[in-house]
Parts: structure tokens; C-alpha cells; sequence
């Protein structure tokens, strides 16, 4: 876990330096347990959902999955473990999916220690105080079959419903390895 250690002190010293008042985390903290097991939960059924539609109509019927499911697949773990669980990025396809400061700050850090796609998995965790809820983020690495709808060479028909439907859309020319995004837990403030 040094990998998180260093993490969460190099990100912590950058919060600091911004004037945040954020508690040194440990990874024993029960939440970010939780915040790793709600994160895999999303990861395996958004990975599900998005399998089945692309192998029954390809790209073009799996954005419906993206745009609708993913958002679905958010709420319902929100509401069950009392936490806001969403997807965030530096380049976001959906506006309301833009990263928030703190989210900015930990995704920044995230690609400065992103070596090579084989990398560590990068995750990040703040216990929060009176003023500050507890959070968590895990990086999504670029695989290749995100290449599809966030690559550099995607298809005419599905870059035409992407400019359809997402008119301000800045996820494309990712490559295989990149971080793409995080998804993001948050509790209640104390
Ligand atoms: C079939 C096309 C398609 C595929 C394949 C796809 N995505 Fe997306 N992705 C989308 C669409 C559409 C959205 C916008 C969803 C919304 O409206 O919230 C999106 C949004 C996202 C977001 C939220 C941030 C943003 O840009 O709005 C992340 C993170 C993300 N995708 C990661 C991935 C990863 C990682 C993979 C591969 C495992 C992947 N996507 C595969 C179409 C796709």
C-alpha cells in the first residue's frame, strides 16, 4: 500500500498548500474499504452492461448504456450505501460529469504518477473533518475497448451520434493506457 501512502501524502501536501483543511488519511480507514467495494460494484456492472450491448448492436447501441445505465448504476449505489457515488474526468464527454476542484486536484496527481499501462492502480482517500466530507477516488485506465467511443479513430457513425448527443464533448483521443477518468465516492459531511 506505499503506493497509496505516497499518493494520498504528495496530494495531501498539494491540498495543503491550497489552503484545505484535510486530515491525513490512512488505508484502514473502514470507508475506504467501502469506497474500494462500491467502486468495484459499479465497475462490474457498468463492465456487464456495457459487454452485453456491445455485443448485441455494437458502439452505436452501447452509448444508450454510457448515457442512461452508467448514471442508473450511480444513483442506485448512491442511495443504497447513503454516499454520492458518480464518474468524473479532466476531459469530460458529459458536462454534469466535469470534475469538481478536489476531484481536479487527486486526477492531476493520478496522471503525474500514471507511468504505463501497467502500472499500480491509483486510488486516493481523505477522511474529511467537521468541514469536509470523507472521500474517495479510483483512476479508470483507458482499455481497449473504450478506444471505440474515446480513441482516436472512431467510427463515422458513432462520432455522428456523439456529436449529436454530446455537443460539448472533449473525451475523445484518449489512447490505451490513458487515464480516462476516476469514479468518485463521497459521504456525508459529519
Ligand atoms: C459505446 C461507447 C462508449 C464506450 C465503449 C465507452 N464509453 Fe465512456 N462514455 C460514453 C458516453 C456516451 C459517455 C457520456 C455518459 C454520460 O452522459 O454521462 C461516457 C462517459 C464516460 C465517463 C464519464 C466522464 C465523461 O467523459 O463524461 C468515463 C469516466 C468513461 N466514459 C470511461 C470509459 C471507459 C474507461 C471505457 C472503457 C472501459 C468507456 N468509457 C467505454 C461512451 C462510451
Amino acid at each position: 500500500m506505499s503506493w497509496l501512502h505516497t499518493l494520498t501524502t504528495s496530494i495531501l501536501t498539494l491540498m495543503c498548500a491550497m489552503g484545505s483543511d484535510v486530515v491525513p488519511a490512512h488505508a484502514g480507514d473502514a470507508r475506504s474499504e467501502q469506497g474500494r467495494a462500491i467502486v468495484k460494484e459499479f465497475g462490474a456492472q457498468l463492465q456487464v452492461a456495457l459487454g452485453a450491448a456491445l455485443e448485441e448492436g455494437g458502439p452505436v447501441a452501447a452509448i444508450r448504456v454510457c448515457k442512461e445505465i452508467a448514471p442508473q448504476i450511480a444513483s442506485e449505489l448512491s442511495r443504497q450505501n447513503g454516499v454520492k457515488v458518480e464518474r468524473t474526468s479532466l476531459r469530460v464527454r458529459n458536462p454534469a460529469n466535469l470534475a469538481e476542484p478536489w476531484q481536479a486536484v487527486v486526477l492531476n496527481a493520478f496522471e503525474q504518477a500514471a507511468g504505463d499501462d501497467t502500472g499500480p492502480v491509483l486510488e486516493y482517500f481523505a477522511a474529511g473533518d467537521a468541514t469536509q466530507p470523507a472521500r474517495y477516488l479510483k483512476a479508470i485506465p483507458t482499455g481497449a475497448m473504450c478506444l471505440l467511443c474515446h480513441g482516436t479513430a472512431i467510427s463515422l457513425d458513432v462520432a455522428e451520434l456523439l456529436d449529436r448527443e454530446y455537443p460539448f464533448d472533449r473525451a475523445r483521443g484518449y489512447e490505451l493506457g490513458d487515464i480516462r477518468g476516476a469514479f468518485s465516492v463521497s459521504w456525508p459531511k459529519k
